[in-house]
């Protein structure tokens, strides 16, 4: 098993490595004429970052910016609606939809900590197991949650309000509230359309979710009806995710820059976040996990991070492969606005649990990543400088070994992780507009 992972690893680092170099040679006279073209300098002359990159190097980096447009997301047709987003960014800060009043998503996904919650392990009703990851970009992720269980946001964005854990409501909840509520009420049907009667309690309980017997035995027609109005809040609060873009950071900057040669912009990021940058992209081989522009592979790996003594262990994407697979809420599913053999399904259709999958968790983006500490899925690292250090040691085994084979040992000295660590932090985009940071006074736009 592990020999033929290992060969498939290989040629794939193989294929990366060719491509990489193809692309140098491939572009590398393009790069000089956007010198001679340039008309931004005075002197005529392209200006250069202050730290030397190979060729190499530069086709990497230059790949790194800037974020291209949003995927586009064909199971949720709500997701490109501005009315959608204003009522989903209502719900997203509404802590009416809980158990006890007192949790919302931003209660654990507060924008001003970087749209995470600052603790180790999140808490609502109880305490979870897991950290609250930011939602900086999810809207770029192909799998939601740090396993992987859900394939949208909105699929993703049901299950904390149902989750006893979290927010403890229940969709049947959610339905009389959206009913009973003139203005949530008045925007749900300006966007989905008129509600249906939901009033006979005999035919749809006060409360209830798959699992309770009040819903468990209603009529399939009628689960359907439920699940449909609390699929839509999930599809506008998706809408509403779509928004929270990290973009604009000192180092997409800094890539304009060095596509210009223009020496001011190459100034964004200063010459100690450009060490930690070549560090990135060279000898901390972290451009193998986190690459493209919203810096991740998108897929799931074992760092050798141990077993947490406060925690049960974690199988992490192990577990999740068949939950995904089976979700209620997938692309496949009825509620999907796709067609079941879309493209975008065929991440589903090929997935695969495999051996390896335990302990393994998703790749995070980088982008903003130093707005939202605590860092990995049990956050269990405080800082920046704790994460490198990990990677830079590896102190114990792995809670499921073996880990990913590609990480070595860095050894990098204090001053490299420092340097990685300005590099990280010129990951930090632009501020959202103050709008999009706060509950709108109104569900209606
Ligand atoms: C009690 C705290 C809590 C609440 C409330 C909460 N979340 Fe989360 N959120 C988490 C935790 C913890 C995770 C990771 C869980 C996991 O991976 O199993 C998470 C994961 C996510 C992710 C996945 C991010 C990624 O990179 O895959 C998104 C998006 C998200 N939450 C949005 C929401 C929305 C929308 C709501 C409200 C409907 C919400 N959350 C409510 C704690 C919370
Ligand atoms: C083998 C793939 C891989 C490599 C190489 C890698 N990472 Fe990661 N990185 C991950 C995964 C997977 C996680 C999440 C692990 C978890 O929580 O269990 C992660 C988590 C992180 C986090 C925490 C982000 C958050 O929001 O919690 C940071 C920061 C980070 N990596 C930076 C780096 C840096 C810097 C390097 C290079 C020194 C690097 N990574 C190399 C896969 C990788």
């Amino acid at each position: 098993m592990n020999a033929v992972r290992n060969v498939v690893r290989l040629f794939v680092f193989g294929s990366l490595l060719l491509s990489l170099s193809f692309f140098t040679v491939a572009c590398g006279g393009n790069t000089d004429n956007n010198a001679n073209n340039s008309n931004n300098n005075s002197t005529n002359s392209k200006a250069e970052p202050a730290v030397k990159f190979t060729r190499a190097e530069q086709a990497t980096i230059l790949r790194l910016s800037p974020l291209p447009e949003l995927p586009t997301s064909p199971t949720n047709k709500w997701a490109y609606d501005d009315k959608a987003a204003h009522f989903g960014q209502f719900m997203f800060f509404d802590k009416r939809i809980s158990a006890n009043g007192q949790v919302a998503c931003s209660t654990c996904h507060e924008p001003t900590k970087g749209f995470g919650d600052g603790l180790n392990v999140s808490k609502g009703l109880a305490s979870t197991n897991r950290h609250a990851p930011s939602v900086w970009n999810t809207a770029y992720n192909r799998w939601f949650f740090w396993d992987g269980r859900a394939d949208s946001l909105w699929a993703q964005a049901i299950r904390p309000i149902e989750d006893g854990k979290e927010m403890g409501f229940s969709r049947l909840e959610l339905a009389h509230f959206v009913a009973n509520t003139a203005d949530i009420k008045k925007a749900y049907e300006s966007i989905f359309g008129a509600l249906p009667d939901i009033s006979d309690t005999k035919r749809f309980p006060a409360k209830g979710k798959p699992g309770d017997d009040d819903y468990d035995n209603m009529s399939d027609e009628d689960k359907s009806t439920i699940t449909r109005i609390t699929v839509n809040v999930g599809k506008a609060i998706a809408a509403y995710e779509r928004k929270i873009i990290s973009r604009d950071a000192p180092f997409d900057t800094f890539v304009e820059g060095w596509k210009e040669g223009d020496a001011e912009k190459l100034k964004a990021m200063s010459e100690q976040a450009q060490r930690g940058l070549k560090l990135f992209v060279g000898k901390a081989r972290c451009i193998l996990c986190h690459f493209g522009p919203n810096f991740t592979n998108g897929e799931f790996h074992n760092i050798g991070l141990s077993l947490n003594p406060d925690l049960q262990r974690d199988t992490g994407r192990f577990d999740a492969v068949s939950k995904v697979k089976n979700d209620e809420f997938n692309g496949m599913s009825p509620y999907s606005d796709a067609s079941p053999d879309d493209e975008f399904n065929n991440k589903l259709k090929f997935l695969v649990q495999k051996a390896h999958n335990l302990g393994e968790f998703k790749t995070p983006s980088l982008r903003s990543v130093a707005t939202s500490a605590p860092y990995m899925h049990d956050g269990r690292f405080a800082t920046l400088k704790d994460v490198i250090n990990h990677y830079n040691k590896f102190p114990d085994p792995p809670a499921f070994s073996p880990r990913e084979e590609i990480l070595i040992k860095l050894e990098l000295t204090d001053k490299e992780v420092e340097d990685l660590v300005a590099f990280l932090q010129a990951l930090t985009g632009k501020a959202l507009p103050d709008t999009l940071m706060k509950q709108p006074s109104s569900p209606m736009p």
